[in-house]
């Protein structure tokens, strides 16, 4: 048993885990797409300095650094395993990219250095999104922007809603710890105006999918688990997922998938003369 093992985000410390995802990651037309619209909205010159905040193994860090003739791409993350990911890539290495090892919540960076921020897939995983804000904030430039892309669930309108949404959380939280949560879309915009940012940008990406299994999903095959705990919920709680979320049918081991897949990209500036 590892040391991490009992902390939240355990599994991106164990090798194998990273090595998976990264592998995972790298087939996923969506994560590909999504790379391709944060790249857009994020309209690099070329010689920015720009920060990946839980950049993993560098999966987005790679096609951002493609953007630039000059400046370059700081990574953290706490994860060393999924941070040896991207520097095992030795034959292949991510141009203008250095890493460093801490948290979100606690970067030990300068305040004032960078011309943009992102955080992709993981803001469901930080201790404190607020922290986060804040730090990202405070290490970024007047005017530079922080880009959240993330999954968001439906906000809630009634109490069923409310249940839904909490299963799906509960589920996660067996895999990722206590801490894991879903945002919905406003939360993020919330976050960030909390955090001092001026919301910028407030895209919906949404992703039709009908398909066997959750290839090619993020964060998909914990959905299963979603699906197989609600066959033991009262079935308006079910209803109403498919309702809210995607409609899934089980024939023996097999699950078929459709709907969409929503996901966030929010972009905030931060104000001049903030801190
Ligand atoms: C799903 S991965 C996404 C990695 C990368 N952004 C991508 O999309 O390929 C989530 C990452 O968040 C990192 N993470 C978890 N908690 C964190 C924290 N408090 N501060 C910074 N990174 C964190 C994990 O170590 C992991 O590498």
């Amino acid at each position: 048993m590892s040391e991490h093992s009992h902390s939240a985000n355990a599994q991106f410390h164990d090798p194998a885990h990273a090595a998976e995802f990264d592998r995972r990651a790298a087939v996923s037309d969506i994560r590909g797409q999504l790379a391709e619209r944060l790249i857009e909205a994020m309209a690099l010159r070329g010689d920015e300095t720009v920060l990946d905040v839980a950049t993993g193994t560098g999966r987005f860090a790679r096609p951002v650094s493609g953007c630039l003739a000059g400046g370059s791409v700081v990574g953290i993350d706490p994860a060393l395993a999924m941070l040896r990911v991207s520097r095992d890539s030795d034959a292949d290495p991510i141009p203008r990219y250095g890493r460093v090892a801490a948290t979100a919540e606690r970067m030990p960076l300068r305040e004032g250095i960078f011309d943009c921020a992102w955080v992709a897939f993981s803001l469901h995983h930080f201790v404190s999104a607020t922290d986060m804000v804040r730090e990202a904030g405070r290490v970024l430039k007047p005017g530079g922007r922080l880009f959240i892309l993330d999954p968001i669930i439906a906000a809630a309108d009634d109490a069923l809603d409310a249940a839904v949404n909490s299963l799906i959380n509960d589920v996660f939280q067996r895999s990722h710890g206590a801490g894991f949560r879903f945002f919905a879309q406003e939360e993020i915009r919330r976050l960030m105006t909390d955090g001092g940012m001026e919301v910028v940008r407030d895209d919906l990406h949404t992703y039709p999918v009908d398909q066997d299994g959750t290839d090619g999903i993020p964060t998909g095959r914990h959905w299963i688990e979603v699906m197989d705990e609600l066959e033991h919920r009262p079935p308006e709680l079910k209803a109403r997922f498919q309702e809210r979320y995607f409609r899934y049918e089980r024939t023996g081991d097999q699950v078929h998938l459709s709907g969409g897949f929503h996901f966030g990209l929010v972009a905030g500036e931060k104000r001049p003369g903030a801190d």
